[in-house]
């Protein structure tokens, strides 16, 4: 048996789209700061390449979860496995993640992190799967919409591996 990666979103495809998505969260977020918060670990190299593109003033922190071992399917229990550094209160604060799948990860964080008193809270989501949909949660910034397939690249994992590929792929099993 040997693992293949077929390409369903190259890199330039990527990094175009996140071109213009960085262009448009810099408009609607003129003369305001971003407080970009990371969903480690998936989320990291999306926000790498989200920073590098906007034009208002950033800063950043990270935070990690844990819905899922090392399987494909969502446990729905989610844990905090990484703090914050800094307070968001009084904060605009967007939401950096790789993909929203059932959407329970996402849900779980507004409602964490709005009892925090930040001035805002938006999301950016460089996947989206909208037939996975469990709970009921739409991204302000979304990059690609894709089938429901497992994907793997530019941060996501298929158990731990795969993370750095520069493309988003899908893994097939080949006999
Ligand atoms: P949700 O809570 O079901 O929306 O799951 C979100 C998290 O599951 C993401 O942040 C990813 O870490 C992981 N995940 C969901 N779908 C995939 C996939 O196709 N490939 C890799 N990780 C995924
Ligand atoms: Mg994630």
């Amino acid at each position: 048996m040997s693992e293949k990666v077929r390409i369903l979103l190259s890199e330039e495809e990527v990094n175009a789209k996140i071109d213009q998505v960085a262009n448009q969260i810099s408009k609607d977020y003129e003369g305001k700061e971003i407080h970009l918060l990371c969903v480690l670990k998936g989320g990291v190299f999306f926000m790498c390449e989200l920073a590098k593109r906007i034009t208002v003033p950033v800063s950043m922190d990270f935070m990690a979860l844990s819905s899922y071992g090392n399987g494909t399917e969502s446990s729905g229990n989610i844990k905090v496995k990484k703090e914050l550094d800094e307070s968001i209160e009084g904060k605009e604060v967007l939401i950096v993640e790789d993909i929203v799948d059932s959407g329970r990860t996402l849900s779980y964080l507004v409602e964490e992190l709005g009892k925090r008193n930040p001035t805002s809270i938006r999301l950016c989501t460089l996947l989206d799967k909208p037939e996975r949909r469990v709970v009921d949660i739409h991204a302000d910034y979304t990059c690609f919409e894709i089938p429901d397939e497992f994907v793997v690249g530019y941060g996501l994992d298929y158990a731990q591996r795969y993370r750095n590929l520069p493309y988003i792929g899908v893994v097939e099993i080949e006999e």
